[in-house]
């Protein structure tokens, strides 16, 4: 138990137990196409599908006071004012609790004898949410009181709603029915859609107009409808509307009243727009709320928002993982990581405004890999989008947006690391389902529109892509950058106003990439694996010469004496080596190189590991992303070299990177290493939140390191490749359990000390459940497999052909 919380595993909650924590510590709601986010305080927004698009409530980033919009309650209880998520008041609490849950938040708060709770969610397949709100009496005597409730309405398109307020403050339209606030801007021009924030009970009041709730010169922290007690029932013409309702209370001694708020995104679809002029069709909306009207219902939705999480999760668990950390890591909290990942790629967190980024075409293929398991036929869906945002020549969109799917003209392409990204999501994809129906499938390029072109052919293009744009050494071509967006080797940007990423011209440069050669024999080696398991030996060979071919690129031209140099300049100077001044040595080119099989016949691998371990790895912090950090600019190394020592690109410990120097331990069998390291950057193994600061349930991004001025603090949280790489380390690397084309290999690499464990795997329909145990004392290979009482020789589990759907497996460790 720390300060400000605790993990409660059985439940999967963490309880925040002080609403102050040392940064918002966050919460998603919603898995389909309605999201929210959610604080410890409840603040947050919700939106529709895209961020940007479809904004539903407002939220200012950047705030001060931080996350200071949101789903807000207000009591007003004689002259006291509260807020059970304490913000945005601030008073004084009798008792606070916020529990993070698997798509739910819920704040129970005291003062005064009166207790309230709100549960706040997102039914599945609905486009609303649900604030679930419980007021009960503790006291010995009857008590009264008023409560709010507070939404403040967006213009959906998030950008033109905080910057183009010449016509925003003139288009803001509203409806009233009953307890309903139908939110209607723009709705008599060209949407078709509207909002609506209802609530269950019968009402005393409302408010329409911000103006009117809480007055111009007034704050969220002191609404002056909420200090005069009630609502003047107004409507909001232009200006900013907002949803505010006002219910009267009289509680007997232990008396509770329970009721709902409701806010949903309408679609009018088919409907006629109008009852009459300026009249709102509203059928939808009564629908909905009709629907929602009774408490049993709120609960059997709430129930399936559990259940379904329940059945989600099932595809892997390990009850008794030795680590409690790694335990809750995989068992719950990394999942969950990677399902917010998966649906909102780098767009929409505490740190991403959801309005700069779309989908990113190397972050999407990459979340795929932690989330397959999860629901392979949305991940086969994505894998195809993505795929149709590639280039007939190979090159790739960098990002595209979620609504529309097509590529982001404005970021463009020429990050020649993307393209690779999509063999292994596809790959990932077939070895969890042995779908490859998936390789015929038309996707077309962005650039041929009607092509129908297979994914297979998107795979080839990639491929050719990298082999045919190699520099002087026959290393890849690195674009405008490759993984390590701030490597930008062809930027030489002067300009302030300048993007790094996108300015440099790539035309006919020869700055090349390492990391890109190690990622390319990565996936080589994959295709190859896939051709093998297709019967095509000619590709399979093909593929395999390719390898070789690059291998010796990489072992002839990379090699700097003790670790692998990370990159050539656009002058062919090395990046990431002993005769540099500064960034001596990278953590990428390491780790690909070792991924892809370099180093192995030669003891370079084990060398470029150690040389992380010396140079770049604290135990309690990970590993920073090189040594010695930049302390200038320089111009022909880009926005790495922007951020000051010890943060970022620059010397930071980047989580995402450290996950596959994980995995490079684990290829050399050293599983005490392994979890050592994994520990080293694990969240909840983090134990001074106030230097740490963000949640301890999720990977940030960034992680200040020992060449910064306050190592160990921790940024831009939940939207990060590590939680889906994080989760292929635990999962298949150290708890050993990977997909394979033809079925599951088990291959633990487990600490010494570690004496048995289990893993429940669904896996292409079948609920594995594996026992590893570990009597001597060893990390990494089988002595023997068992399958349900049969010795087998190998250590992947052939597919059941009789049509069991349960397997139980034993491996003991040990050669
Ligand atoms: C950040 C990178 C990010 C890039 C692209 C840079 O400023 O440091 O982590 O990937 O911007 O948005
Ligand atoms: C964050 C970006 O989303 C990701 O694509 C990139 O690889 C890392 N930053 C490292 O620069």
């Amino acid at each position: 138990m720390s300060t400000y919380g605790y993990f409660d595993d059985p439940s999967r909650e963490f309880v925040i137990t002080r609403p102050d924590t040392p940064l918002p510590w966050l919460n998603y709601l919603g898995q389909d196409d309605f999201f929210g986010l959610c604080t410890q305080t409840a603040g947050g927004y919700s939106f529709w599908k895209d961020a940007r698009m479809r904004r539903i409530t407002r939220y200012r980033y950047n705030n001060n006071p931080m996350d200071n919009d949101g789903r807000f309650l207000y009591v007003k209880q004689g002259k006291s004012v509260w807020n059970p998520g304490w913000k945005p008041v601030r008073t004084k609490l009798d008792a606070f609790e916020c529990r993070h849950g698997l798509g739910y938040t819920r704040i129970t708060s005291r003062k005064d004898g009166i207790e309230v709770g709100q549960l706040m969610f997102i039914p599945p397949d609905e486009n609303l949410e649900v604030w679930k709100v419980s007021v009960r009496n503790r006291a010995r005597r009857t008590q009264r009181l008023t409560l709010f409730s507070f939404v403040e309405f967006c213009f959906y398109e998030a950008l033109n709603d905080m910057t183009n307020y010449q016509r925003t403050y003139s288009i803001g339209e509203v409806e009233i029915e009953g307890s309903a606030i139908y939110h209607k801007t723009e709705y008599r021009e060209r949407r078709n859609h509207y909002a609506l924030f209802g609530c269950t009970r019968r009402i005393d009041g409302y408010d329409t107009s911000r103006d009117a709730f809480v007055g111009v010169h007034h704050g969220l922290h002191d609404p002056q409808a909420v200090l005069a007690g009630k609502c003047s029932n107004s409507r909001a013409y232009g200006w900013n509307p907002c949803g505010a309702h006002q219910i009267n209370l009289t509680l007997k001694p232990g008396q509770e009243e329970t009721f709902a708020f409701i806010l949903a995104y309408v679609d009018q679809g088919d409907l006629p727009k109008f009852d009459a002029p300026f009249v709102l069709n509203k059928t939808r909306g009564r629908e909905i709320l009709a629907k929602y009207s009774d408490l049993a219902t709120i609960d059997a939705a709430f129930a399936a928002v559990r259940e379904r999480w329940e059945s989600l999760l099932s595809a892997y668990q390990s009850p008794d993982a030795p680590d409690q950390h790694l335990r809750r890591m995989v068992n719950t909290w990394n999942q969950v990581q990677c399902m917010a990942t998966f649906n909102l790629s780098r767009s929409t967190s505490g740190y991403e405004t959801g309005i700069g980024r779309g989908m990113g075409y190397r972050d999407s293929n990459q979340d795929i890999l932690g989330f397959v398991h999860l629901l392979p036929d949305r991940a086969r869906q994505r894998i195809l989008d993505i795929a149709s945002t590639q280039l007939s020549d190979g090159t790739c969109f960098h990002q595209y947006q979620p609504l529309t799917k097509k590529g982001n003209a404005d970021i463009g392409g020429g990050f020649n690391d993307d393209p690779l990204w999509l063999i292994l999501s596809t790959c990932a994809y077939i070895r969890e389902t042995g779908d490859t129906t998936i390789l015929e499938a038309p996707c077309g390029y962005a650039d041929k529109p009607g092509s129908t072109d297979s994914l297979l052919h998107h795979i080839e293009t990639s491929i050719t892509y990298t082999l045919n744009n190699r520099g002087p050494h026959g290393l890849p071509l690195i674009g405008h950058a490759d993984w390590n967006d701030c490597l930008n080797l062809n930027c030489f940007s002067k300009e302030p106003n300048e993007s790094f990423q996108t300015v440099g011209d790539i035309a006919g440069s020869k700055a090349e990439s390492v990391m890109i050669a190690g990622l390319f024999l990565y996936v080589a080696r994959d295709l190859a694996a896939l051709y093998r398991f297709l019967g095509s030996e000619t590709d399979a060979t093909r593929v395999n010469a390719n390898y070789a071919d690059m291998l010796k690129t990489v072992e002839e031209q990379a090699w700097d004496g003790a670790w692998y140099t990370r990159a050539f300049d656009a002058a062919g100077n090395p990046v990431g080596s002993k005769v540099c001044e500064e960034g001596k040595v990278y953590i990428e080119s390491q780790a690909w190189c070792v991924l892809g099989g370099a180093g192995q016949a030669n003891g370079r691998a084990k060398k470029a590991l150690q040389a992380v371990e010396k140079f770049l790895y604290r135990r309690d912090l990970g590993c920073a992303l090189q040594y010695p950090p930049y302390s200038t600019y320089r111009l022909e190394l880009g926005e790495v070299s922007s951020y000051p020592p010890g943060y970022k690109e620059n010397a930071g410990v980047f989580s995402h990177n450290n996950t596959w120097i994980h995995i490079g331990w684990t290829l050399f069998g050293d599983g005490d290493r392994a979890l050592e390291y994994y520990l080293s950057i694990c969240p909840s193994a983090k134990k001074d939140h106030d230097v740490y600061r963000s949640e301890p349930y999720v990977y940030a991004q960034m992680t200040a390191s020992q060449f910064s001025p306050t190592p160990g603090e921790a940024k831009n949280s939940w939207l990060t490749g590590t939680g889906a790489w994080s989760f292929v380390v635990a999962s298949q690397f150290i708890l050993g359990v990977q997909p394979d084309f033809s079925g599951l290999r088990i291959d633990p690499c487990v600490p010494k000390k570690w004496k048995s464990f289990t893993v429940q795997r669904r896996y292409r329909g079948v609920t594995y459940t594996i026992e590893v145990k570990n009597p001597r004392g060893r990390s990494k290979g089988i002595k023997s497999l068992v399958v349900d009482g049969v010795k087998i020789d190998d250590n992947v589990i052939p597919l059941p052909t009789d049509g069991r759907t349960a397997v139980r497996v034993e491996a003991v460790l040990g050669r």
